[in-house]
């Protein structure tokens, strides 16, 4: 598989609403969650708190979020790396 293309973080932040695709970090990862803002159990309107930026304040506060499970299907929306 090829590299992935890499973004800086001022890059990941233009990109906050579904309008302008919702792009997240994890770790050194960039992911465009765009396609699951509307499937996300937790609602659209909490996923876009974390819009433009890392998920990892957030996720600190909802440890729902710390099963394999999560990150399995994170993984597949991955488009980059910081
Ligand atoms: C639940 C994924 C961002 C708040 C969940 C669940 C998944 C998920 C898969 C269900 C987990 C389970 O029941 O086993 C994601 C992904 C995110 C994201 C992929 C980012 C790309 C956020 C953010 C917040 C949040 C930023 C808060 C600001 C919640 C809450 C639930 C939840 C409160 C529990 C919903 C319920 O069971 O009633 N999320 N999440 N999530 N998420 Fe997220």
């Amino acid at each position: 598989t090829p590299p992935f293309p890499r973004y800086t973080r001022a890059e990941v932040a233009q990109h906050r609403t579904p309008a302008d695709r919702v792009w997240v970090t994890y770790g050194t990862d960039v992911f465009d969650v765009t396609e699951f803002v509307e499937l996300h159990p937790g609602g659209p309107d909490k996923i876009l708190l974390a819009a433009g930026g890392a998920l990892e304040p957030f996720w600190a506060l909802y440890a729902v979020h710390s099963e394999p499970h999560v990150l399995e299907l994170l993984r597949e929306y991955k488009v980059g790396e910081l």
